[in-house]
């Protein structure tokens, strides 16, 4: 099973600039879950904290029983081997082919024979769409492909906890559900635990069990799915329908004469973009017939059965009208 990451009042700042503060969430085991935010709010800083590339100044990061903020170099690397990441670019080796980037990992933390190692990068490409393009260098596909061959990589080593920074940047709408559906069907076969960052609302309402979104420097909620998808905060709002309108502007502050201008210019009938009116819950995706049956879905309901009083009124009826959440 998937393993619980447990953040605890983290902070982080490059020289004055104060990235995020006091940040605390679960991710619970085994259950995939999302990060939202505007541009610069500072989610891929927070992913790379949480594999210990970037360290933050104060709080602590529980992974397996050990603290990575305290934790000896060795402890860190033994940790690092847990996890499967696919960073925002890519990151591939420009100079080696898609074959010999996608069992690096293999290579460098496994004893594994060629042969084995064949089979593994040959059943990954398959698994991303890629088959047949193992003997590509970097800079000769296209940065959907590239993104697609770093989500192979990041799953050579069976990892126990997947985090994936804007999958769906560079990909089509197609290609995004079908990462989508992969993301569902990989937490069915292994139970890892996911955290995803990404601007893609159709990907937030319908893949993460659990969402949370950065804004203005804190963490502004995480929680079940239904919690952030049925609230009523401006920013929250403003975001998943991609409005002009709200407190999130072209650079992160907006000041209020600037919501007062344009509040007037779309009351005089100028498009504050936003193409329909998004609100409530979408059902969920769930894995692909065939596939075992995702744990997280028992184990997530079990969880917000234990917590719902706790939750805001609206996110509580959202889940006691979902069916499923009634079968269980
Ligand atoms: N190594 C670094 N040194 C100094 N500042 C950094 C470093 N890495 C990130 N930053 C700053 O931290 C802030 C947050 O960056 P980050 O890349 O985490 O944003 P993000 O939320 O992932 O944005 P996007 O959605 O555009 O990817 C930015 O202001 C960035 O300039
Ligand atoms: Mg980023």
């Amino acid at each position: 099973m998937g393993i619980e990451v447990v953040v605890e009042n983290l902070s982080k700042s490059f020289g004055s600039q104060n990235i995020w503060r006091n940040v605390s969430l679960t991710l619970p085991a085994g259950e995939v879950s999302a990060l939202l935010g505007p541009s610069g709010t500072g989610k891929s800083v927070f992913l790379k904290a949480l594999i210990g590339l970037l360290r933050p100044e104060r709080g602590s990061i529980w992974i397996d029983g050990t603290d990575i903020m305290t934790c000896t170099p060795k402890e860190l690397y033994e940790i690092r081997k847990m996890f499967g990441v696919l960073f925002q670019d890519g990151a591939l080796f420009g100079s080696m082919d898609l074959y010999d980037n996608v069992a690096f990992p293999l290579r460098e933390h496994t004893k594994k024979s060629e042969a084995e190692i064949r089979r593994i990068v040959m059943e990954k490409l398959e698994l991303v769409g890629l088959q047949g393009a193992d003997g590509k260098l970097p800079g000769e596909i296209s940065g959907g492909m590239r993104k697609r061959a770093g989500l192979a990589r990041a799953l050579v080593l069976d990892p126990q906890i997947i985090l994936v920074d804007e999958p769906d940047s560079g990909l089509d709408p197609v290609r995004t559900t079908y990462i989508s559906q992969l993301f569902l069907d990989i937490n069915a076969q292994i139970d890892a635990t996911f955290l995803i960052v990404t601007h893609n609302i159709n990907l937030a309402r319908t893949v993460p069990d659990n969402i949370g979104m950065l804004f203005r420097r804190e963490l502004t909620m995480f929680g079940p799915r239904e919690v952030l998808l049925t609230s009523e905060e401006p920013v929250v709002e403003q975001f998943l329908n991609g409005r002009m309108i709200g407190p999130i502007g072209m650079s992160e502050e907006k000041d209020e004469a600037q919501m007062a201008h344009e509040q007037a210019l779309a009351d005089a009938g100028h498009h504050a973009g936003g193409v329909d009116n998004i609100e409530g819950i979408v059902p969920q995706l769930q894995a692909t017939p065939g596939m075992p049956f995702r744990q997280a879905v028992r184990r997530r309901q079990e969880r917000v059965r234990t917590i719902l009083p706790s939750l805001p009124a609206r996110a509580q009826a959202a889940i006691l009208a979902d069916d499923a959440f009634a079968q269980l």
